[in-house]
């Protein structure tokens, strides 16, 4: 036994370490490290295996996955706000301006009130865990205590987190109950969210980051928005805000600055390498091939979009064009904390991209972009997981040496969950995709983050 390993698993797994293709690893053993990390994955057929599980199993360090489970890798969620919890699957109907204003700015409001943030951030940490999500972006309210406190619960229960203050301090643009007092106190609050969230990570297992977070273009002043991407660069950290997610905020920034959002957010010195942009249905190729070249995200979020843009987001066009991408629920623009849901999305919404929908025009007058638009459910998990990974730079969403172990156990044969089709069409895609288009949060059945166990539901009844 490797003086390193710590811990072994034996199981089936699948994951995605490149884009396009599934790798089934089936009855495979994988050592994990005193850190968390995949020291390396034994394959069945590798002949020292037998002889390991026997050393691990003796050692008392061997987990078996169990029969009619399998091992996905621990979703990576790029887009979350995480104080509009409370309103998810609500006021959907209004156009995001509205939303924002009739529902979003009351509720976030309240995060002023640290006892509700208490409540309703352990919830949302225990929803999203509960759904295989091991590595979440957050934006938090406008509240620097709040979202000190969210960096804090994040920490407290091991889920990875990469977590913002959001700051919307244009008196023109935001209600007086609800924005930053002044451009000073909102530069302040950045800097001191930032020093308080590196505070907790060095003492955190999984990792927890700060984000400098302008809520978006409309929302904010210029004097702000330079001031926060002069802060991203001093103090060399992630930067996440919304952009080109609607034809009126498009139309907005392009009136206020005579240059669309991706050139503004630019000049402001927020598109940085791992810079995370939601949305961008509105992307042009030329904007597209700038945020390549930086290093930019995107975080795709195809429930938001359908509700907020009137467009979808055309994914394998960025992904072509070299630009980061991964998968965001944005809770609650998009209703549902399930990666799962969201990977089901991603794909239905693309082959809507791909045709068009309009069936009373002939099929090539439909809008639809045509051949090499559609996302695989294959390629959807690779953007919940490995791209997510690869999209903020970080070592997770695969079972390969070197990453830190995030893993999700899914049990096929739940009571109202059996997934296994009567074992008609049995092939590792078979298994795979009736896992991503058909299970629900009951057949994720543990949860793992850096090699420790956060969720047991097996014992928690
Ligand atoms: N643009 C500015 N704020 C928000 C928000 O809270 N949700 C979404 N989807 N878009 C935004
Ligand atoms: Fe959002």
């Amino acid at each position: 036994m490797s003086q390193n390993v710590k811990q072994a698993f034996l199981g089936s797994f699948f994951h995605t370490p490149i884009y396009g293709s599934f790798e089934y690893l089936e009855d495979a053993l994988i050592e994990v490290d005193a850190a968390g990390v995949i020291a390396r994955v034994v394959r069945k057929d590798d002949p020292a295996q037998a002889a390991l599980i026997n050393t691990y199993r003796e050692a008392g360090v061997l987990t078996e996955l169990g029969e009619n489970r399998y091992g996905l890798p621990g979703f990576v969620d790029i887009h979350v706000h995480a104080p509009q919890w409370p309103q998810a699957a609500l006021a959907l109907d209004e156009p995001l301006y509205v939303w924002l204003e009739k529902c979003t700015f009351p509720l976030e409001s309240k995060f002023a009130d640290l006892d509700f943030a208490d409540k309703v951030y352990r919830d949302l940490v225990n929803q999203l865990l509960a759904r295989g999500s091991t590595t979440t972006v957050y934006l938090g309210s406008a509240h620097l205590e709040s979202s000190i406190l969210l960096a804090e619960i994040c920490n407290a229960k091991g889920q990875r987190a990469l977590v913002g203050k959001t700051v919307m301090d244009d008196p023109a643009a935001n209600p007086p109950y609800y924005r930053d007092a002044s451009v000073q106190s909102a530069l302040a609050d950045v800097q001191k969210h930032i020093d308080a969230v590196e505070a907790i990570n060095r003492n955190s297992w999984a990792g927890v980051y700060p984000v400098v977070t302008p809520r978006f273009i409309p929302s904010c002043t210029d004097e702000v928005l330079k001031g926060m991407g002069d802060i991203a660069a001093k103090n060399d950290v992630y930067v996440q805000t919304h952009c080109n997610e609607g034809q009126w905020e498009h139309d907005v920034v392009l009136e206020r600055f005579g240059k669309t959002d991706p050139y503004a957010l630019r000049d402001f010195g927020l598109l940085r390498e791992h810079a995370i942009m939601a949305h961008c249905p509105y992307l042009t190729p030329e904007e597209g091939e700038m945020f390549a070249e930086l290093g930019v995200t995107i975080a795709h979020c195809p429930m938001a979009n359908s509700y907020f843009s009137s467009a979808v987001a055309p994914i394998q066009r960025f992904r072509s064009q070299g630009i980061h991408v991964g998968l965001g629920t944005d809770i609650s623009g998009g209703y549902s904390p399930s990666m799962y849901e969201n990977i089901r999305q991603a794909v239905l919404v693309s082959r809507l991209l791909e045709t068009g929908v309009n069936a009373m025009l002939p099929p090539d007058a439909r809008g639809g972009l045509g051949e090499g638009t559609r996302l695989s459910v294959v390629e959807a998990l690779w953007l919940a997981t490995k791209g997510g990974g690869e999209a903020l730079g970080l070592p997770v969403g695969s079972f390969q040496p070197g990453c830190d172990f995030d893993l999700q156990v899914v049990d096929v044969k739940r009571r109202d969950g059996d997934l296994t089709g009567f074992r008609v069409f049995d092939a590792p895609i078979d298994r795979l995709a009736r896992i991503l288009y058909l299970s629900s949060v009951d057949n994720v059945r543990k949860v793992y983050c850096n090699g420790k166990l956060l969720r047991d539901k097996d014992l928690e009844g």
